[in-house]
């Protein structure tokens, strides 16, 4: 029997690395459903969007995006061609059948729990020819259904590749949907985890970063049914050949434990770089967020983060305008920033997101207010991010070739920072780790010189 036609598919990811991940699951599961990858929706059978719903601008360009599908849908239909249009990703789980209503183009909604049930939606899209809304969380394991490990081998890899251990979020930010887009903690079991880092090696991966979102509450299970701690998944996975580098990523400053601080020690293939949202540097603010601690044990944890690896880079997220904050609260979080000294962060204006407790109380913050604050936290982050930048020349650092760079001769690589460094070296040696001289800095870069060519 010949084999059917293959078909095309254009997945877009929007916000967090954790969709970025489920974009590239998304895209291996229809590879091996008969789906060529293209780079141009307006080329493709089926585009997926899979969307933050974070914040308010978010989730406002995905129905501006969809309009924008709607009329390649209606050209490619002049052309006697289909294009089946999916949204996946959090705006879908938040929303549901609100979108199909909003924008009659629409094929199909699933949510981030029910992306490895996309064949047997898109099999009851074309029987029923309606629109199918998924937006329940099964009681299966997605993971599973997608085709265990294996099913990574579909898709080529790059040389770092994300891995999700942990799904889901307790903590019950007063700002933040996560709990409810993504629902309970979920810990992937070990051997999982293991398993497809083993595969992710052997396709060339050199750098694993897991991926949570809260990733340092990791509990999952091993073989044995114990309950494992990140530090311990680190431990296991640094013995995998071919892994080099793992980071780990978001992480909450409750669940910094003493086991994962000194793993910084122990394992050097763990990066000297911690993701770690602090929100807000008012101690009355922290608790209207309910963020469960203060600045002093923020600042603390760093501290102690440093003492273990001196070597150690942070980064973090800022909401300025939370309700109810002042301009002294404002000044507050300045204040752990210039304690902190960070390599990069992330700075939001708050956005109020329906259902979330914050998104009721009364002393909001005006617009112009937030646009103040967050400029000048900018400016501050900037500074820092400028400093830590220029500290890095005269240093010697280990670089992973990642791809050819712009001009012939040229390589693109990334620090144990996350800094892409630019450098003279032999083109096909991607994979490689290379002692490199930063020589200097750009604004989101550095040059810098191979010290040797590894043999
Ligand atoms: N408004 C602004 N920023 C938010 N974040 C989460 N929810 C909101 C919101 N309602 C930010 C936090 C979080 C990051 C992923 O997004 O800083 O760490
Ligand atoms: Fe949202 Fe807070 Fe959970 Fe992070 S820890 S996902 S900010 S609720």
């Amino acid at each position: 029997m010949s084999e059917p036609p293959r078909k095309t598919a254009f997945v877009k990811s929007y916000g967090c690395q954790m969709n970025v991940y489920d974009s590239t699951r998304m895209q291996e599961l229809l590879t091996a459903q008969g789906y060529d990858q293209v780079d141009a929706p307006e080329q493709a059978d089926l585009v997926v969007l899979n969307t933050c719903h974070i914040r308010e601008k978010a989730s406002d360009k995905v129905y501006s995006e969809l309009g924008k599908v709607r009329v390649m849908k209606e050209e490619r239909a002049a052309q006697g061609k289909d294009m089946l249009i999916a949204v996946a990703g959090c705006v879908a789980q938040a929303e549901g059948a609100e979108i199909t209503r909003r924008q009659k183009a629409v094929d199909l909604v699933f949510g981030p729990q029910t992306y490895h049930r996309l064949p047997a939606l898109l099999k009851a899209r074309a029987e029923t020819g309606r629109a199918v809304v998924e937006t329940e969380f099964p009681a299966e394991d997605k993971f599973d259904g997608l085709g265990g490990a294996q099913s990574r081998k579909a898709l080529k890899q790059g040389v770092a590749a994300f891995l999700t251990v942990q799904e889901g979020c307790d903590k019950f930010c007063s700002f933040c949907v996560v709990p409810y887009t993504r629902g309970a903690e979920f810990s992937r079991p070990v051997h999982q985890v293991l398993d497809e880092a083993r595969v992710l090696a052997e396709a060339g991966v050199k750098e694993v970063t897991l991926l949570g979102q809260n990733v340092n509450a990791y509990r999952g299970k091993s073989a044995a049914g114990e309950i494992t701690s990140l530090a311990a998944l680190v431990a296991e996975l640094s013995r995998i050949d071919g892994i080099e580098r793992i980071r780990y990523t978001t992480s909450h400053p409750k669940d910094m434990t003493d086991d994962l601080i000194a793993a910084h020690a122990e394992y050097h293939k763990l990066m000297p770089y911690l993701h770690l949202p602090v929100q807000a540097g008012s101690d009355r603010i922290l608790k209207a967020m309910n963020r469960g601690h203060t600045a002093e044990h923020y600042v603390r944890l760093i501290e102690r983060m440093r003492a273990t690896r001196p070597d150690m880079a942070i980064s973090g997220d800022f909401i300025v305008g939370f309700p109810g904050e002042t301009e002294a609260d404002f000044e507050e979080t300045l204040a752990v920033v210039r304690a902190v000294k960070y390599a990069s962060a992330y700075s939001f204006k708050y956005s109020e997101r329906p259902g979330t407790p914050a998104a009721d109380r009364k002393a909001q913050v005006p617009e112009d207010e937030k646009a103040n604050r967050l400029s000048r936290l900018q400016a501050l982050l900037t500074q820092q991010l400028t400093d830590f930048n220029r500290g890095c020349v005269g240093l010697t650092l280990p670089v992973l070739v990642e791809k050819a760079g712009r001009n012939p001769g040229q390589v693109i690589g990334r620090s144990p920072y996350l800094q892409s460094v630019h450098f003279d070296y032999p083109a096909g040696r991607e994979g490689e780790i290379v002692a490199c001289r930063i020589d200097g800095t750009k604004t989101n870069s550095l040059s810098g010189i191979a010290i040797e060519v590894a043999a």
